[in-house]
């Protein structure tokens, strides 16, 4: 595991962008694995500028995205797809069929989701997986649970992750109770991780995935054992992890 510590929001959000277009530059035709929320938006961002003046090229690069509302079709302004759509793809010269969603607004549940985990295999596998973090410990919408799903698969959202995402919702009652998402066979089988975390709300939960026991009760604790593991955090949750382990791992 290795762990950046940024000075803030934006250092970090460069810190990804930078690692993102090292892994695109090296592979064009890199498998990446996305994320959405409040989370990422400066790392698409600074993507996004890096494609307009340093010609990062997107243009062979396939997507994923980690989850989407149930209920939500893709044209909904909170949807996932709307979402990457407006942060994302409409700015950058990525090929809207190579970016993928799992729908939320199929009839056929169980044969969306196993199309969707079907098609990363087809794709070689996720090569860099951005990652937020629940102030549960859920990555994708894996929340915490007596045991963790392997594939793409339908969940009930906790009561804590509909009052977390509320702040995007007009009301509480507008906030999907369930979502589509991706299981943690595919973020684990990923070649590199990158999970991201910034604002003291997310201090305990980073220092118990960074110092903490594997629970399925903390989902993202399963990242400890992935061998490509880099989390990128800023001071204020940089400073509530264990001295030794930081500086064993610190980059900045
Ligand atoms: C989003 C996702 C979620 C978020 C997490 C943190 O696609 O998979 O796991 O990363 O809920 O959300 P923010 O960044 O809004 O705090």
């Amino acid at each position: 595991m290795k762990i950046i510590i940024a000075k803030d929001y934006e250092e970090m959000s460069k810190e990804a962008a930078l690692l993102i277009a090292e892994e695109i530059r090296s592979k064009p035709n890199s498998v990446l694995g996305l994320a959405t929320g409040s989370t990422p938006i400066g790392c698409y961002q600074e993507l996004v500028r890096m494609y307009k003046e340093k010609g990062l090229d997107f243009s062979a690069v396939t997507s994923f995205n980690l989850d989407e509302y149930f209920g939500l079709p893709a044209d909904h302004e909170q949807s996932y797809a709307y979402f990457m759509q407006k942060n994302l793809f409409t700015q950058i010269n990525i090929d809207i069929k190579n970016t993928h969603i799992p729908n939320g607004v199929t009839k056929n549940v169980e044969e969306e989701c196993q199309k969707y985990d079907s098609l990363i295999e087809e794709k070689g596998g996720i090569d860099l997986q951005l990652l937020g973090v629940g102030v549960n410990g859920h990555i994708g919408f894996n929340e915490p649970d007596e045991e963790l799903k392997i594939g793409t698969h339908l969940v009930d959202l906790t009561e804590n992750t509909i009052k977390a995402n509320s702040r995007f919702f007009h009301s509480i009652e507008e906030v999907p109770k369930k979502a589509i998402t991706m299981g943690l066979g595919p973020i684990m089988k990923a070649k590199k991780i990158l999970l991201l975390a910034s604002g003291k709300n997310k201090a305990e939960i980073i220092a118990k995935i960074v110092n903490g026991k594997c629970s399925t009760k903390v989902p993202a604790s399963i990242l400890q054992v992935h061998p490509q593991l880099t989390i990128i955090v800023d001071e204020e949750i940089g400073q509530h992890l264990k001295v030794n382990n930081v500086l064993d791992n610190c980059l900045l």
